[in-house]
């Protein structure tokens, strides 16, 4: 799906790799609707990007409901749906609270299912769109202080595995996003919590990954969603703990589905 001139729905915008996604996709010519709960800079960066801003709280269901709606009636048919808003709540899961909880799997998971939810028939009617599940390389590595988020992370990329076999020839596509640690907010409020800290480091230090930063993220989701490509892992050293978590998702893929990918 090429960006230019498509109207790109981009979640969790307001900052971090969201943002990014939204200023690349911009570059490349889109036309954007930015979402997230911080008004003043989803107006701003709609201001610098010629988007328009659709501020609304993802864990709220009737916020949630009927928002691709609000979008389209806005500026026309969704083509590319990101899903990057999510929240990271790190510390042990014995002290998360039932609310925060309960908010972390709505936003990470469920708000993401179910704006995908709501984009995929019209997507599958005009036989063309693109969406993209923004996981994590903590849907595999698992990591100490971080039980809640690798586990909506883990739904995530099961959910991105299944939605591609469902959309098989139907002009659809679906690309799943992976990263190690980016620097941004979320990173840094992972970093700083000891458990999931240590995790961490100690992960960096042994060479299984490395920081990145979100622009070459941004610059690799929207690669990836103008090849119709099905999958970012950046930073490239990430990816032998990635396949092993693929390998039964690629053959099982190809047993119920068959070899072609779109
Ligand atoms: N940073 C990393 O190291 C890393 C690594 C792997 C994967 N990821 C994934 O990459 C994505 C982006 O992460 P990031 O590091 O850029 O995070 P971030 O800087 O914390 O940004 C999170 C975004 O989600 C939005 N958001 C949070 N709760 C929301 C809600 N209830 N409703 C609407 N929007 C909401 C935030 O906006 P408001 O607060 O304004 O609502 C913000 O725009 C996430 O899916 C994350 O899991 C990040």
């Amino acid at each position: 799906m090429q960006l230019s001139d498509a109207h790109v729905l981009v979640t969790g915008a307001s900052r971090g790799i969201g943002a990014e996604v939204a200023r690349e996709a911009a570059r490349r010519g889109a036309r954007l609707t930015l979402v997230a709960r911080s008004a003043a800079p989803l107006e701003a960066l709609a201001a610098q990007t010629g988007g328009r801003a659709l501020p609304a709280d993802l864990g709220d269901r009737d916020t949630r409901r009927g928002l691709i709606a609000r979008a389209q009636a806005e500026q026309g048919p969704v083509d590319v749906l990101v899903n990057v808003a999510s929240l990271d709540a790190a510390g042990s899961f014995l002290t998360l609270s039932a609310d925060d909880l309960e908010e972390l799997l709505t936003v990470n998971l469920t708000a993401g299912a179910e704006l995908t939810r709501q984009v995929l028939p019209d997507m599958v009617a005009r036989g063309e769109g693109h969406v993209v599940v923004f996981s994590s390389g903590f849907s595999t590595v698992v990591a100490p202080g971080l039980a809640a988020y690798c586990a909506s992370k883990g739904g995530l990329s099961q959910l991105a595995g299944v939605l591609r076999t469902e959309l098989k020839g139907s002009g659809v596509g679906l690309t799943l996003v992976e990263p190690g640690p980016v620097r941004t907010g979320m990173y840094a409020d992972i970093q700083a919590e000891p458990l999931s800290g240590a995790a961490l480091r100690r992960l960096v230090r042994l060479r299984l990954t490395r920081e990145v930063e979100p622009q070459e993220v941004a610059r690799a989701t929207c690669d990836q969603i103008e090849a119709g490509g099905p999958h970012v892992v950046v930073p490239r050293r990430n990816t032998p703990f990635m396949l092993f978590t693929w390998a039964p998702r690629w053959m099982s893929e190809v047993v119920l589905t068959g070899l072609a990918r779109r």
